[in-house]
């Protein structure tokens, strides 16, 4: 018994700095980025200060607009250094499909910005929207260099995580908040009025709720 106090008083001591800097949320970040596909990179990039350096990650929603900054901030990192490595092309071919990257970087920070645009809040189902399209774009970047057969060379260069971060921020965002409401008495919006009544007529279950909806009653 005696000797275990002195044992606990040094183990205290110990730990006390690490909980101090760092707070008890790391080991959140760390369950957080586990429920991601790529827990690597999200853990690398947020648990970094040399690359975090935001608001303090507290609670979930938190930790989903970390991510968001991150990629953001990573995306544009790797367009300045995709835009740095033309002069690295050997030939025609590798010029012509880094010509095209560069332009498809460029959108995909764009289309990030717009997930964390204070000025035009988007919903999830628009964020959703806007970082599948710049994962697409980062898709096609590396598909041109495939399919002009010189991808041995310049894609190494290339290398970097923006497509494992946005793969985390789309899993994250389909998990949290609401579900997009983009959904009315079982169709989609984009479905335009006449042809849902078309729908519905061969439908009975949807046009009997379409009823309750209109608040007939029987
Ligand atoms: C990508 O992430 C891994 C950790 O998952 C890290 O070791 C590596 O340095 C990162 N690469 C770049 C280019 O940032
Ligand atoms: C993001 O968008 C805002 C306003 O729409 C703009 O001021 C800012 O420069 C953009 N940032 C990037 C990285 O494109």
């Amino acid at each position: 018994m005696t000797t275990t106090f002195p044992f606990i008083a040094t183990l205290v001591s110990f730990l006390l700095p690490l909980v101090a800097a760092y707070g008890y949320n790391n080991l959140e970040i760390t369950s957080w980025c586990g429920q991601t596909p790529h827990p690597e990179s999200c853990n690398y990039f947020l648990a970094n200060s040399q690359y975090y350096s935001g608001p303090v990650i507290k609670q979930k929603p938190d930790f989903f607009k970390a991510l968001l900054k991150v990629t953001l901030e990573r995306a544009q990192h790797a367009e300045s250094n995709t835009r740095g490595l033309g002069p690295r092309c050997r030939n025609k071919l590798e010029k012509a499909a880094w010509d095209y990257c560069i332009e498809l970087y460029q959108h995909t920070v764009e289309r990030l910005n717009m997930t964390v645009d204070p000025h035009k809040p988007c919903n999830q189902y628009e964020k959703q929207t806007w970082l599948s399209t710049a994962l697409t774009n980062l898709e096609t970047c590396r598909a041109g260099f495939q399919e002009l057969g010189v991808d041995g060379y310049m894609l190494p260069l290339m290398n970097n995580n923006v497509s494992s971060l946005i793969s985390n921020t789309l899993a994250m965002n389909k998990e949290g908040g609401s579900p997009p409401d983009d959904y009315q008495k079982g169709f989609p919006t984009w479905v335009k009025p006449g042809d849902r009544k078309l729908l519905q007529s061969s439908k009975p279950e949807a046009s009997q709720q379409a009823n309750v909806g209109g608040g007939s009653t029987t």
